[in-house]
């Protein structure tokens, strides 16, 4: 079979576009400031923006090094570009991980990305417009979701149908391939992205003070709320694994999905400049526009304890809770809140495709297929399996699925490439790598850092195992293990759906692997048969 052409991007700013696309998402809006508050403010940007220098530039540098390194050998999954860069047969193995973390985290991120898309409709619709109570918003996204009653759905149908949508968008994009899907909707998605993040920001930031009993609740108060940094955080392991964890997600790497955008640049298009800029665009989005809109919104209406409370209670309830409740005491708050939530949609969707071209670009590098037919298994696949997460919602599945994936096996598999570039591409050939047609030259010096990279999340992940993992894992085999080393175990009930969830994960695993190990055993008989 003769070698097939690989696509390519159409523009330089193509692919800039379209690795923003996938760094900006929900995490920008939503998880980040959550953490922000949850972790001292202001002060959380010490430990953040060292994880940014020290963990998110290095790993965005290695991404895009060896994504094009792979691509030159017409490799863009990472089975395939451990293949070429390692050339030992374990490595490909390694390599499932670039396969089974952007599955798994597709499987619950475009779920939630289709209740943005739900909420776009339903604030243009009014259909939230009385609620003005957290508790009562709750009880609709409890209804809506399918998992309460005493809200305005009767059932899970309405969330269903727009799961459909948010799907068909999806594989629509992967379908009509790398320049005319995903590089066309990025470029238009990060400009709109950009200005209705600047419209909304700055009607937060004039909204004043709303209330005229509450004069403390005001903007700049709400500012301060959001940023005036509590450093004594500083001394606390976790503020440092929130830090770190952000970063990771935020960018998208350690999964290798900017490494398969990667592979379809040419050989001397830059890489130094490009990642640097995509990874700056993302801090944009997510510090300037993602730190000045919910937490600040939220504090003119609820005032610190309700905000705060709202922040623990996590991401979606800030997105999904505390925004709607908000946004209807603005107004023209339902074209403020279409504005909001479609702006989460395309962030999403900018973002979740980027999870399904990995598993595109492995059937056709490897298997030869063509990219018509290498989406539609994958629609067919991910359509199957994507009704864990919404008919086990309420069992902790999509919980599950975001450990299992977003976060054990992300770092895992950000650990393995930091540590094979190190040992497989070497410092030096590495930098030089880098640099192949570069249109800057960073300071040599420079390229020790991957070095701190591999310390600092080796150490980072054995904390993780120790404080994060060890418990979570426990949790459904009737143990809660509490915070703090020693242990505390507590007896609590045993939960099957977990268990069956994590079962099927691993099943899934194991048909990654044996579809590696099937491709590179057809290649060695056709080389053989060749010969
Ligand atoms: N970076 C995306 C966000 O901030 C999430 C994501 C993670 C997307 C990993 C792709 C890969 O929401």
């Amino acid at each position: 079979m003769a070698p097939r052409q690989r696509e390519n991007w159409g523009t330089r700013l193509g692919i800039i576009f379209a690795v923003a696309g996938s760094a900006v998402g929900l995490g920008n809006f939503l998880r980040f400031p959550g953490q922000v508050c949850q972790n001292g403010g202001g002060a959380f940007m010490i430990p953040y923006f060292i994880s940014f220098l020290l963990l998110g530039i290095p790993l965005c540098w290695i991404e895009w090094t060896m994504g094009r390194y792979g691509g030159r050998y017409a490799h863009g999954s990472l089975p395939g570009i451990f293949d070429a860069v390692v050339q030992r047969p374990w490595a490909k193995y390694a390599g499932v991980l670039g396969l089974f973390v952007p599955l798994v985290i597709f499987f619950y991120y475009t779920y939630v990305e289709s209740w943005c898309l739900a909420y776009s409709v339903f604030s243009l619709l009014g259909s939230y417009a009385q609620i003005d109570k957290p508790e009562q918003m709750q009880a609709f996204l409890s209804a809506f979701q399918g998992i309460g009653s005493g809200g305005k759905f009767t059932s899970i149908g309405v969330a269903y149908g727009f799961f459909l949508l948010t799907f068909v968008a999806n594989m629509v994009v992967i379908y009509v391939g790398l320049a005319r899907g995903i590089e066309l909707l990025c470029k238009i998605a990060i400009p709109v992205l950009l200005v209705a993040g600047i419209v909304l920001l700055l009607r937060i930031l004039t909204l004043g003070t709303p209330d005229p009993n509450r004069i403390d609740m005001n903007i700049t108060h709400a500012y301060g709320f959001m940023w005036n940094p509590n450093f004594s955080v500083l001394t606390q392991p976790k503020v440092w694994l929130a830090a770190a964890g952000q970063v990771f997600f935020t960018l998208s790497v350690g999964l290798g999905a900017i490494m398969t955008y990667a592979s379809y640049l040419r050989a001397n298009d830059d890489v130094a400049l490009s990642s640097t800029t995509a990874a700056g665009m993302n801090e944009l989005f997510e510090v300037i526009i993602g730190g000045s809109i919910v937490i600040p919104a939220a504090y003119l209406f609820l005032g610190p304890e309700g905000t705060l409370e709202a922040a623990r209670r996590g991401t979606f309830d800030l997105g999904f809770v505390t925004m709607p409740v908000v946004l209807n005491k603005i107004p023209f708050g339902e074209i403020f809140g279409f504005y909001w939530f479609f702006l989460l949609f395309l962030a999403g969707i900018t973002s979740s495709i980027s999870l399904l071209q990995p598993l595109v670009s492995f059937l056709e590098d490897e298997f030869g297929w063509d990219r018509h037919k290498a989406a539609i298994a994958i629609g067919i696949f991910c359509f199957v399996i994507s009704h864990a997460c919404i008919f086990g919602l309420g069992a902790g599945v999509l919980d599950e699925f975001d450990f299992w994936g977003g976060q054990l096996a992300i770092s895992i598999c950000a650990l393995l490439e930091v540590l094979i570039f190190l040992r497989y591409m070497g410092i030096e050939r590495g930098w030089r790598e880098l640099h192949r047609g570069a249109d800057v030259q960073w300071p040599a010096w420079l390229r020790y850092v991957f070095v701190i990279t591999a310390v600092y999340l080796g150490a980072i992940i054995m904390y993780w195992a120790a404080f994060e993992w060890l418990p979570w894992i426990m949790k459904p085999f009737g143990y809660l293990v509490t915070m703090g080393l020693p242990p505390h175990w507590r007896a609590a009930p045993v939960q099957p759906a977990i268990l069956w969830t994590r079962a099927g994960l691993l099943l899934m695993l194991l048909v990654l692997l044996a579809l590696v190990r099937l491709a590179w055993w057809r290649r060695a008989r056709r080389a053989g048969g060749a010969a």
